[in-house]
């Protein structure tokens, strides 16, 4: 699988995840969307494949869901769960060439399990090979599109009284990092709240997800806070802001169907086209896994300005047994043995407090090592406090996988307006994620190596007297 697709959370409660399927093969190619449901963004349910190809060679690529509950279409006569697919058709010529991306509609009757193709798609049509990956929205009083010309550095928004006709209102381009392509835009209104935690208005930001060309290489997400008027976006500065410090988090989706009291929802893949179709996994018959759900929204620091936060959906279905909890924790190691846990899977948390603003050594140091005590393979990662503390991950030291674009070494430099330093961090046999300061970085790397990690190490070094850590360790529940 690649990107995730169509997110709608139903008037239920269920959440849907539509994604980019490949059902004959673990590399991309002969795409649908394949679907699962949860009632917890954690535990998943698959479900028949939604959405087919009407052709041998074509592909349904990504695109978006929404719920007609006022039937706007005229495709739900007496019901308010309707749901509408708006994805591109990916046409190939019979000489095998690339044919036109075209923006196609199918919809649901039973709530998103199988879909029925509109027939008098496409819905936007066009000429281009290079148009794609439609998001929708709701603004006011009309829909709202944006839709990616990746090689124009170009986000189309289009607006629509009925999901069905489409106009062209405005163009997004050229703002931030171009890289190669421009892929999956999203436009959310985001909740900004001040650094002390008060929320103060809604933003509305651009998403757009750069592949080839990432500075890191390959894929990387992009935001832009900004204005919206219903049709015209403009970003507040011409700043490049990354969603995530990893190399792993790409084409990061936006559930659709959360009331705007609560904060929006997204879901990343978690890979890179760099090695995406090359990971060790495919020994296994399967290949690719999504982020963690986060929660999300913005914030507004006085180093840089303004900065997504984001952190794990309410994690506590997943939480089990906890396998270690210090309040008072000074210089030393707490050492975990997580080998008798099903799931191989671990959530871990670390507060720092007390760091003097000035003068600190930058040998105090906190960091963390998941090992394999049979092979000594290992991921790590931790913070330096002196300077502009930086953070590191690195997952040099799982073997299973080598190539030349799987870079190990990953590092932010991390802000702190009080002086408290937080490291949450989830396991999850093949995927790190790591959340810095509640969630004012983030970063997430896969690894791959050849013994589970079983055993983990959390040592702090050099820290002044005045410093307390509390430190938790949790195994995550489920096989
Ligand atoms: C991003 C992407 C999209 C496209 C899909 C095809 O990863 O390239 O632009 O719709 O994947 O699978």
């Amino acid at each position: 699988m690649n990107d995730p697709n169509g997110m709608f959370r139903d008037a239920n409660g269920t959440w849907h995840l539509y994604y980019q399927y490949n059902p004959s093969a673990i590399v991309a190619g002969n795409q649908h969307w394949g679907h699962a449901t949860s009632t917890d963004l954690y535990y998943w349910v698959n479900q028949p494949i939604a959405l087919f190809p009407p052709k041998k060679g074509w592909g349904i690529f990504s695109g978006s869901c929404v719920v007609d509950v006022n039937n706007t279409s005229g495709l739900f006569p007496n019901q308010t769960n309707g749901v509408i697919a708006i994805y591109t058709l990916n046409e190939v010529y019979e000489n095998k060439t690339a044919g036109p991306q075209t923006q196609c509609l199918a919809y649901s009757r039973d709530g998103g399990y199988t879909f029925t193709t509109y027939e008098h798609n496409p819905v936007i049509d066009s000429t281009s090979t290079q148009f794609r990956d439609p998001k929708v929205t709701w603004y006011e009083d009309h829909w709202v599109l944006v839709v990616a010309w990746p090689y124009e550095f170009t986000i189309g928004i289009f607006t629509s009284p009925n999901l069905i006709n489409w106009t062209h209102a405005s163009n997004f381009s050229y703002a931030g990092m171009l890289g190669l392509q421009w892929e999956c835009p999203n436009l959310m209104n985001m909740p900004y709240y001040d650094y002390e935690g008060h929320y103060k208005e809604h933003v509305w930001t651009m998403f757009v997800s750069i592949n080839p060309g990432a500075p890191l290489g390959g894929s990387v997400m992009e935001y832009y806070p900004g204005t919206f008027n219903g049709t015209h976006f403009k970003s507040v500065d011409a700043a490049a802001r990354w969603a995530d410090f990893g190399k792993d988090n790409y084409a990061g989706h936006f559930f659709y169907g959360l009331p705007y009291e609560e904060n929006p929802v997204f879901i990343a893949w978690a890979s890179n086209w760099q090695y995406a179709q090359f990971t060790p996994t495919g020994r296994e018959h399967w290949r690719s896994v999504m982020t963690l759900p986060r929660q999300t929204r913005l914030t507004k620091t006085e180093r840089v300005g303004w900065k997504l936060i984001n952190t794990p959906y309410f994690i506590q279905p997943i939480l089990g047994e906890t396998l270690a909890s210090e309040k008072d924790h000074r210089n030393g190691t707490i050492m975990v043995d997580y080998s008798q846990v099903e799931s191989n899977a671990i959530f871990f948390e670390a507060n720092v407090t007390g760091i003097p603003k000035h003068n600190i050594s930058d040998n105090a140091t906190l960091n963390f090592t998941a090992l394999s005590p049979v092979s000594g393979e290992y991921v790590r990662g931790g913070y330096f406090f002196g300077g502009d503390v930086p953070f590191y991950l690195d997952r040099g030291g799982a073997k299973a996988f080598d190539q030349v674009f799987f870079t190990d070494k990953f590092s932010i430099n991390v802000l702190s307006q009080n002086g408290t330093w937080q490291l949450r961090g989830l396991i999850d046999r093949s995927i790190i994620e790591v959340f810095l300061n509640g969630g004012t970085d983030s970063g997430t790397a896969l690894f791959f190596s050849e013994q589970p990690l079983t055993l983990l190490l959390i040592t702090t070094a050099n820290l002044p007297e005045t410093v307390r850590v509390s430190i938790r360790v949790d195994a995550i529940d489920g096989g």
